[in-house]
């Protein structure tokens, strides 16, 4: 045991890290790019808040989070996700007192007892936004936009969005009601956690795996959210989509989509890719503020779990975003063209380029040798001919195009590559 992390975490040992590390800047990048400022909120909060907030009946809160009375009595949980201690800090700090609305963003361990499995822990990590305090269509267009830009800023591909509107108070109770006289016939067919689901949450039924219930749910003619949807969300479902035409956002509309927790309203969405399957999502959730305490506020957001990006990460890209690290390998060609090269090291460095060398005296193949290993795009390449004319040899590692610029036009000629390339 002494030996032994418990099941279902993991030890991120160095060569791992710098592959993390390099996806979460992508990722901040990206959301720096939208305008969103990080938010670091407590691993663990009062249990209450993942109670009301989550939903006591959902699997999160019923059966998954790591729960403990402290030395104080009180009962406290690891969050198990992000949005309600989000949402908390929004109310507790008063930020719905700021002007504008408030778009924050976070990346962070997240705790639940779970059946580990491949992309499946017990401590995970999870990068994620929230946006609150307004409710118009077109954020949530730009937060669905946003997900997957945090993913294809990865390089990763074959992303596809599902999407749904689960509705909202006043459309939900009747079809609750709807669907509880819809399927209670068939009750007895119906899986023991759907029995269940059919008093406390049937839209939920929509979500199980379980063949008879798939069967139950055809043949009552149970009407999907989508078909019971009232005019308001129904109209807010059609900008949303609308909005994602108009940004060239490609998506598709799911009607069975149902997500794993109590607080959301009108638009819901997961992100899929072929072998992987869920790698993220979110929606709305524009009574969670209320029921937190705060101002009617309305909100949305969605969250991925990073261990699943770098799992899609190393299938489709080799798992190496570390890759393509350095701007300008300078190799040194002859002992006369020390000092020149430092300078120009230097230099590169001083103007915000990714810039190294070797420092063993090898051979000049070994040095471009390392350059190829550490994924740099250009090798300057200094000698005794370079020193005399005051120039530097350029090669191009992925077209191996070479040219010779002067040593003075150097860092701006490389500003210029990476600027384009970026
Ligand atoms: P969720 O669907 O429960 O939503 O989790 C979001 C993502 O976290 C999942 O798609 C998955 O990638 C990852 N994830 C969940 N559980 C695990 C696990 N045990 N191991 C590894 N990865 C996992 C939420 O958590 C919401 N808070 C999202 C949200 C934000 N909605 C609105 N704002």
């Amino acid at each position: 045991m002494l030996t032994q992390r418990p099941r279902g975490t993991s030890d991120i040992l160095p060569a791992e890290t710098a592959k993390w590390q390099a996806v979460e800047d992508s990722m901040r990048s990206t959301f720096r790019n939208y305008h969103y400022g990080e938010i670091r909120t407590p691993i663990f909060e009062h249990t209450e808040l993942f109670a009301r907030g989550v939903g006591e009946t959902t699997d999160i809160v019923s059966k998954e989070m790591y729960t403990f009375v402290d030395r104080g009595d009180r009962s406290i949980t690891l969050r198990p996700e992000g949005t309600a201690g989000v949402v908390r800090a929004y109310v507790e700090n008063k930020l719905y007192g700021e002007p504008g609305v408030t778009k924050l963003y976070y990346i962070g361990p997240m705790f639940r007892y779970e059946k580990p499995q491949k992309g499946r822990e017990r401590q995970f990590y999870q990068y994620g936004c929230e946006v609150l305090g307004s409710d118009q269509p077109s954020v949530d267009a730009e937060v669905i936009a946003l997900n997957l830009d945090v993913l294809t800023g990865l390089g990763l591909t074959e992303l596809h969005v599902e999407l749904n509107s689960v509705g909202c108070s006043v459309c939900r109770p009747q079809h609750r009601e709807r669907m509880i006289a819809a399927l209670t016939p068939y009750k007895e067919e119906l899986c023991e956690d759907c029995q269940a689901r059919l008093e406390r949450n049937p839209l939920r039924i929509f979500d199980c795996k379980n063949r008879s219930c798939k069967l139950v749910l055809e043949k009552s003619g149970a009407p999907t959210i989508l078909e019971a949807l009232c005019s308001d969300c129904s109209e807010h479902f059609g900008a949303v989509q609308r909005t994602l035409e108009g940004i060239g956002v490609p998506f598709e509309v799911n009607d069975r989509l149902v997500r794993g927790l109590d607080y959301y309203t009108r638009t819901a969405w997961e992100i899929t890719v072929p072998e992987h399957g869920t790698i993220a999502g979110g929606g709305r959730y524009n009574g969670l503020v209320a029921t937190v305490g705060g101002p009617e506020t309305p909100g949305i957001g969605f969250a991925g779990g990073m261990e699943r990006a770098m799992l899609v990460l190393a299938a489709q890209r080799g798992g190496d975003l570390t890759k393509n690290e350095l701007d300008v390998f300078v190799a040194v060609a002859h002992q006369a063209a020390e000092e020149m090269a430092m300078q120009l090291l230097q230099a590169c460095r001083r103007a915000g380029l990714r810039a190294d060398r070797d420092y063993l005296g090898r051979s000049l193949k070994s040095q471009f040798k390392a350059a190829d290993r550490d994924g740099s795009t250009f090798v300057a390449t200094v000698g005794d001919e370079e020193v005399a004319n005051q120039t530097v040899s350029l090669k191009d590692l992925a077209t191996g195009e070479q040219q010779v610029v002067a040593l003075a036009d150097t860092v701006n000629y490389l500003l210029q590559k990476a600027g384009s390339a970026s």
